[in-house]
């Protein structure tokens, strides 16, 4: 049963070939980062208009290199919401058009849900259940995951998302976009200086709020000269800042749950200070942290084809309508 998977929520075109036997057969992964950095940040037309030019071409790349045709699929799978309306669109589209040419069934994913389960790509995959922290650039969740689609939220941001955090701190100290990566790497030259609030820690709960952090990194920042060694200490602090919050509540995530498996996933789930954190914090508690590959953090089809073939082999089946959801709450999901 070969799987094509294809991504195109945001500004990111993944497309990729899984099969439940061969595993992963093939991915690639095109960025538009570069288009989009020249305004700071994300241009949703600009997004869409692009994954219409790239997505046709890479899923004709992704079979010759796995060495199929296109006669051989047997699903689609596609990221159907949360995301950009327009760039849902042009994968809800071209994968729903495709599947009718074909006869094949298509399926709607979840993005949060493709990211929730990219860990289970890796050999050393983490069976059920587990607490998971999603972190990307519109979302942090706190999940109590007992099967696929057996979701019990736990907590959640009350206001900025991990990664939008991240990038209006990195557009702060006039790094550009997309800010995770560049405060990561600024952080690596800065020291421990500052020492910045590790907001709603000290009271119960497993909500966040980043919000209050954002402001006092503006706050700090207008306090000091701006040198280079400035901004970078200024990283350093937003970013332990930012790690020390999301160890305590995973700690309690799994005290208060009693789970011993801990999954972090999206694409803030690529900073190596917030792995090497939560690593620590998992040992001590007798835990064990999974996290996906770091090209499987951010955005990819890979997760797409992955959660598309688990519904589909627990049978789900769907309409042939063409529809996207820009907004999708997880708890929304059936279970398999
Ligand atoms: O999951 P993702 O690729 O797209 C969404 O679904 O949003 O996540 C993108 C977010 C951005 O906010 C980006 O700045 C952040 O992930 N990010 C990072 C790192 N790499 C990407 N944040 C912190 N450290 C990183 N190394
Ligand atoms: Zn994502």
């Amino acid at each position: 049963m070969y799987i094509l998977g294809i991504e195109t929520s945001c500004d990111e075109t993944g497309v990729a070939i899984y099969h439940p036997d061969r595993g992963l057969v093939c991915h690639h992964l095109y960025s538009q980062i570069k288009m989009h950095s020249d305004y700071g940040g994300v241009v949703p037309e600009l997004a869409s208009r692009d994954h219409i030019r790239k997505l046709l071409p890479m899923i004709t790349k992704v079979l010759e290199d796995a060495e199929l045709d296109k006669s051989q699929l047997d699903a689609i799978a596609y990221t159907s919401g949360p995301g950009l309306m327009g760039a849902l669109l042009v994968g809800a589209t071209t994968a729903r058009s495709l599947a009718w040419s074909l006869n094949i069934p298509a399926i709607a994913v979840h993005h949060m849900e493709g990211h929730l389960l990219a860990p289970m790509l890796e050999d050393d995959a983490p069976e059920f259940p587990f607490v998971a922290l999603l972190v990307s650039g519109g979302h942090t969740l706190l999940i109590q995951v007992n099967a696929i689609g057996e979701y019990i939220a736990l907590g959640e941001s009350l206001d900025d998302a991990a990664g939008e955090a991240f990038d209006k701190t990195a557009k702060m100290l006039g790094l550009g976009y997309p800010g995770g990566p560049k405060v990561s790497k600024l952080a690596e030259s800065g020291v421990q200086r500052f020492n910045f609030p590790r907001p709603m820690t000290d009271r119960p709960g497993l909500d966040f709020s980043f919000s209050g952090l954002k402001t006092y990194t503006m706050n700090t920042l207008n306090k000091t000269a701006k040198t280079e060694q400035d901004k970078a200490d200024i990283a350093y602090a937003f970013q332990k800042a930012t790690a020390e919050t999301m160890v305590i509540k995973c700690r309690r995530a799994l005290q208060q749950t009693g789970l011993k498996r801990l999954v972090i996933a999206g694409g803030v789930s690529a900073n190596k200070q917030i792995r090497a954190e939560l690593t620590e914090m998992t040992d001590a508690e007798n835990a064990r942290l999974y996290f996906p590959r770091l090209e499987f953090c951010t955005d990819n089809g890979a997760m797409i084809a992955y959660a598309g073939c688990q519904r589909l082999l627990a049978g789900q089946k769907e309409r042939l309508e063409i529809y996207a959801r820009p907004r999708w709450p997880v708890s929304e999901l059936y279970p398999i």
